[in-house]
């Protein structure tokens, strides 16, 4: 029996914290086992990806193992072999397959047919493994989430819907400034604030106001690029300047899962400046991967 990271509530709370200590382990150097000696993981990407690919393939190696990058380029998916098929045949060759993609249900497709552990590597709706680093920075710079604000600056994105599911599973406040038209997924909103205090609403500096946390991404996301210039003037107001971080608590961080687009959604004076944990929050991709890794393919499984 095999399990996937497709959405962070795929993790009880208890196999959440198990993960971030293994990840924070991994982090601090206390960590030093091979789980994927002898294992390969099938690296599909359909968009572009700097951290994500580095990160996997970097973090399959340091854990014994061997990753392969697939692109569409090279491989039949991109001529239209079914995901089905895809997920079969790469069952009979890897231990498991990270997918960045387009379609979320392409991703809930491949896990499906795939007998090996699938992670989300990236979809249109979610992006897990992000938030999952975004939690171990602040766990490592805020010391954890228990009765901290995050405020989500921009557009109701992949981040932003992960970000509400991570309120969903662990319980912090999330408040999210976005303009009307770019809110997030209605259903995954809803089941969050069954769980936790998290809503939307219009104005940045209200959502800012004695936050822990100032979080943003692009206006425009992979995808999205023809609409570049409409959500530029749909998103004027939203940039997370010095003034918007003014109103954060003075001890708050700032995040952003990068790439970042100075001028537009940060002020370079935000992500370049002293409160930015942008860089150990990349870094953190690395840690808490490996973390999933192990647990899913490997031989430290999660203790539920
Ligand atoms: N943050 C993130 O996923 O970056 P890449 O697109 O470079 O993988
Ligand atoms: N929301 C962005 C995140 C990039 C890592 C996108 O989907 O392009």
């Amino acid at each position: 029996m095999h399990r996937d990271f497709l959405a962070i509530p795929d993790f009880s709370p208890q196999e959440l914290r198990d993960l971030f200590q293994l990840a924070d382990d991994m982090r601090c150097g206390r960590y030093v086992g091979h789980p994927l000696a002898g294992k390969s993981l099938a690296m599909i990407f359909m968009k572009s990806s700097t951290r994500t690919r580095v990160s996997f393939e970097v973090g399959t190696w340091q854990l014994g193992g061997h990753a392969l990058f697939l692109s569409p380029r090279d491989i039949q998916l991109g001529r239209g072999e079914p995901i089905a098929d895809t997920a079969r045949v790469l069952s009979r060759y890897v231990d498991g397959i990270m997918i960045r993609t387009f379609a979320h249900a392409e991703v809930e497709e491949l896990a499906k047919y795939a007998d090996v552990p699938v992670i989300n590597g990236l979809t249109d709706l979610l992006h897990p493994c992000q938030v999952l680093a975004d939690l171990l920075t602040v766990r490592q710079h805020v010391g954890g989430w228990d009765g901290k604000r995050v405020a989500w600056i921009g557009d109701g994105n992949n981040m932003a819907n992960s970000w509400i599911n991570a309120a969903y599973r662990l319980g912090f406040e999330l408040v999210l400034a976005c303009p009307e038209g770019y809110d997030p997924d209605p259903v995954l909103l809803a089941r969050a604030q069954t769980a936790a205090d998290v809503h939307v609403v219009r104005d940045p500096a209200e959502a800012a106001a004695g936050a822990d946390v100032v979080n943003t991404d692009v206006w425009a996301s992979m995808g999205q690029e023809e609409e570049q210039a409409s959500r530029a003037r749909a998103f004027a107001g939203f940039t997370v300047n010095a003034a918007l971080m003014a109103k954060a608590k003075p001890t708050a961080i700032f995040l952003h899962c990068l790439p970042a687009h100075r001028g537009e959604e940060v002020a370079a004076e935000v992500i370049d400046g002293p409160q930015s944990r942008v860089w150990d929050e990349a870094e953190n991709r690395l840690h808490v991967q490996k973390a999933v890794m192990a647990t899913l393919m490997g031989s430290e499984s999660a203790k539920a």
